[in-house]
């Protein structure tokens, strides 16, 4: 049946109080790993964009940090990555004063001379800057050098200074499993206090994820109906048109349970699914993520379903299997595609399905949450109605929509004009952020490098937590791993994945919401 829209405008701007402007005390930001591709593409350009809204104390500096002698290369690398994946103007003046704060250091992770030899070009860089003692060591390595640095700085004074905040940004993936994500929490805590260390998971920093908090505790009338009496089923989808992008090597280790459910996925399912904190305090938003995570019983492994993408077409261009792909074992048992079936089994859950799917090389790149209500106790319209055939009518949708076109819809059923009978079309309203806000250049990344330059770990995901989500994907990991499926590859790049991820959903009597 044809849907209808119905647009919602956001009110004038102008009339939005500004936030408070929250600016860091001067810092010094060091990237470990800075010559990886996550320094050029999403680090700087979005440092960059903090700049020009006035949100980077004067006095700050970037020292990168990697194996390679690079010199002055570094910081013009890092300008044409301003440039090109920040959207920067090319003679922006501001642009040449931010990267004459860009710095570069030459070391070896595992060389303790290194770190010596880093402290004192730090103490020379701030003390030139007039920077003082705060630093933010970002670990943007490869994750099996993150205990190396961290247990290095600890050695060397560098994680407790005499004067300023130390804090220390970890990247994804935090552990591969319980036991390493356990292990790596305890030597990162023998040298860091908790409040100093902030894991990042980007999905955190996006504005449509901060926005499910706003949506249902900013707003009267949707947390009423947000539980088990009126919800039928929730489901997160996380599709990617993108392939593994020659990070083969990385991808055959990980797979997507690993890489993209256990984190951002559960992320946004805790912001679905939690309690209303009693404050927007860090301490509260993440107690309450955790219950949320730790009322999920154990994940039967028939609820767990994983596909791999063969040769396929994608937005009308062949592209290769994952098993061609570059330093991709022709062999491979690594999923691309993972969807799972769990429970909250607390008060406001208990026996809602949550539906969650994420794979690679699908049709369509979608981020999307839907939440499916309940039908009406009574069918009034379902009836024939002057001999007519019945008719079925579709469940209410809140649809939040991640990335991309960013938004969130409800679907409704509504009559269709005539006079004649009574026939429901389903119609949706939507709520568009670039026509109501404009178009935002935000990457996730800003507002998370704030926030940790600022000390705030609301948006940071906390020890108890990254464990409570390892401890529910690791039997469903260690049992995969025991077995490569005789079906692998089980489905074409540009399609929604493989079959058995619909037989998850028929065996209950529904389907994958189509996007
Ligand atoms: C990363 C994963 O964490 O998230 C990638 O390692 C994935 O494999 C990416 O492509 C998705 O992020 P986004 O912001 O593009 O949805």
């Amino acid at each position: 049946m044809a849907t209808t829209q119905v647009k919602i405008h956001a009110e004038d701007l102008s009339k939005v109080p500004a936030a408070l402007e929250r600016i860091p005390e001067p810092t010094i930001l060091v990237i470990f790993g800075a010559s990886g591709d996550l320094t050029k593409r999403k680090l700087l350009p979005a440092l960059f964009h903090l700049e020009q809204v006035n949100l980077l104390p004067k006095e700050f500096a970037i020292v990168g940090v990697a194996r390679r002698t690079l010199g002055d290369e570094f910081a013009a690398d890092m300008r044409e990555g301003v440039v090109e994946f920040g959207d920067a103007a090319k003679d922006d003046p501001r642009l040449d004063a931010f990267i004459r704060k860009v710095h570069y250091f030459a070391m070896n992770f595992d060389d303790p001379a290194g770190y010596i030899g880093l402290d004192a070009e730090l103490d020379r860089i701030a003390k030139e800057a007039g920077i003082g003692g705060n630093r933010l060591f970002y670990l943007a390595t490869a994750p099996d050098y993150f205990t190396e640095i961290v247990e290095n700085l600890g050695a060397h004074g560098m994680a407790t200074p005499e004067s300023g905040t130390v804090h220390v940004v970890i990247e994804k993936p935090f552990g591969h499993d319980l036991d390493s994500a356990k292990e790596l929490n305890r030597r990162v805590n023998a040298v860091f206090e908790e409040k100093q260390v902030f894991r990042i998971d980007h999905y955190l920093g996006k504005e449509t994820v901060q926005n499910i908090l706003v949506f249902r505790f900013g707003n009267g009338i949707f947390e009423p109906i947000w539980n088990r009496n009126y919800i039928d089923n929730v489901q997160i989808t996380a599709a990617e048109t993108l392939g593994v992008e020659g990070r083969g090597p990385f991808y055959e280790k990980a797979g997507a349970l690993r890489d993209v459910v256990q984190n951002h996925v559960m992320e946004l399912l805790s912001f679905v699914a939690m309690e209303p904190p009693v404050s927007f305090e860090a301490e509260s938003v993440r107690r309450e993520k955790l219950k949320a995570w730790q009322a999920i019983p154990a994940i039967p492994i028939k609820h767990a379903v994983r596909g791999q993408y063969g040769p396929g077409k994608v937005d009308g261009v062949m592209v290769k299997g994952y098993r061609e792909e570059d330093r991709v074992s022709p062999e491979s048992g690594t999923e691309t595609f993972a969807a799972v079936r769990l429970e909250i089994d607390n008060w406001r859950w208990a026996g809602v399905p949550f539906y969650l799917r994420a794979g690679k090389r699908l049709k369509k790149r979608a981020t999307e949450i839907s939440i499916q209500f309940k039908q009406p106790p009574l069918m009034l319209f379902n009836r024939s109605l002057h001999g007519g055939p019945c008719q079925e009518i579709e469940p209410n949708v809140i649809t939040m929509r991640i990335q991309p076109d960013e938004g969130i819809s409800l679907r409704f059923g509504a009559k269709v004009p005539s006079t004649q009978n009574i026939s429901i079309c389903p119609v949706n309203m939507d709520f568009d952020y670039s026509s109501a806000f404009g178009k935002s250049s935000a990457n996730g990344y800003e507002r998370l490098l704030l926030d940790a330059m600022l000390g705030d770990q609301t948006l940071f995901a906390h020890r108890d937590g990254v464990e409570t989500t390892w401890a529910l994907y690791t039997p469903i990991l260690e049992a995969w791993a025991a077995k490569t499926p005789d079906v692998f590859p089980n489905y074409f790049a540009g399609s929604w994945g493989p079959d058995c991820a619909e037989h998850m959903m028929e065996q209950e009597n529904r389907a994958w919401r189509k996007l």
